[in-house]
């Protein structure tokens, strides 16, 4: 697949090495193409270019920016590129505000989350939630000792979920489809729930598992 990946942070750059090395071509959408350009040096096959030209270039398009900005990035992407497409939503509406007690604070609240935004101002475009409640330093192929952990995705497009089913496998994850996009209102808190031992105790070397009887 083409991947147009948005954002140069590190769940962007995580990401898009991930994308590479299952065989993916990946341009990373930034304002200022010098700060990936020593990191696309060093991965064969990775383009950098404008937020419009990574979106454009996507087939599959992957939103890594700070959850404030998001809506901004998208504009700036534009709705024409994004159309039709799946569109894996990594972000967190992680608030200015420090945490308290461990607990991070979000902009949003519990009867609307980020993903609904951008989706209610991006009709036709189609996004999945993963990603957003592990650290960007296990999201492609991590190794537990118990096997493969959890992602809970949610959306309103079938197709584009089974796009992303797809993408998780390779990704050497399971997969928890939580139904549609008023699901992130549960799936994005979860990144509280996955900070607290670190801000508390500094551990952030773990994920989440969903435990099923047949
Ligand atoms: N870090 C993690 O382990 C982790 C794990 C799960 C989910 N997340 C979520 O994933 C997203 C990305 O996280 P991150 O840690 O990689 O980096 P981040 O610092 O949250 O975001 C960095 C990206 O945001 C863009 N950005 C910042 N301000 C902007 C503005 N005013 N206008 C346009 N773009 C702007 C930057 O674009 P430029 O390239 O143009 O500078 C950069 O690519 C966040 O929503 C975060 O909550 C993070």
């Amino acid at each position: 697949m083409k991947v147009g990946v948005l954002g140069s942070g590190d769940v962007a750059r995580s990401l898009a090495a991930g994308f590479l090395k299952h065989g993916h071509a990946v341009t990373v959408g930034t304002r200022d193409r010098t700060k990936p350009a020593g990191w696309a040096a060093k991965h064969v096959g990775a383009q950098v270019g404008s937020f419009a030209e990574a979106a454009n270039f996507g087939e599959l398009v992957v939103l890594a920016v700070k959850g404030a900005v998001a809506l901004d990035v998208l504009r700036a992407a534009g709705a024409a590129n994004l159309a039709g497409k799946p569109i894996i939503d990594a972000t967190n509406p992680i608030a200015d505000a420090s945490p308290a007690s461990g607990v991070l604070k979000f902009f949003t609240t519990l009867d609307e989350s980020l993903m609904e935004r951008l989706q209610r101002e991006f009709p036709a475009a189609h996004f999945v939630k993963p990603f957003n409640s592990v650290g960007h330093l296990f999201m492609v192929n991590p190794q537990f000792p118990d096997g493969p952990p959890t992602l809970f995705i949610c959306g309103n497009d079938d197709v584009a979920k089974q796009t992303v089913r797809g993408v998780l496998d390779q990704f050497g994850w399971e997969t928890a489809d939580m139904g549609t996009v008023e699901a992130a209102r549960a799936i994005e808190p979860l990144c509280m729930l996955w900070c607290i031992p670190g801000f508390l105790r500094n551990q952030w070397s773990h994920a989440f598992k969903l435990l099923r009887r047949e």
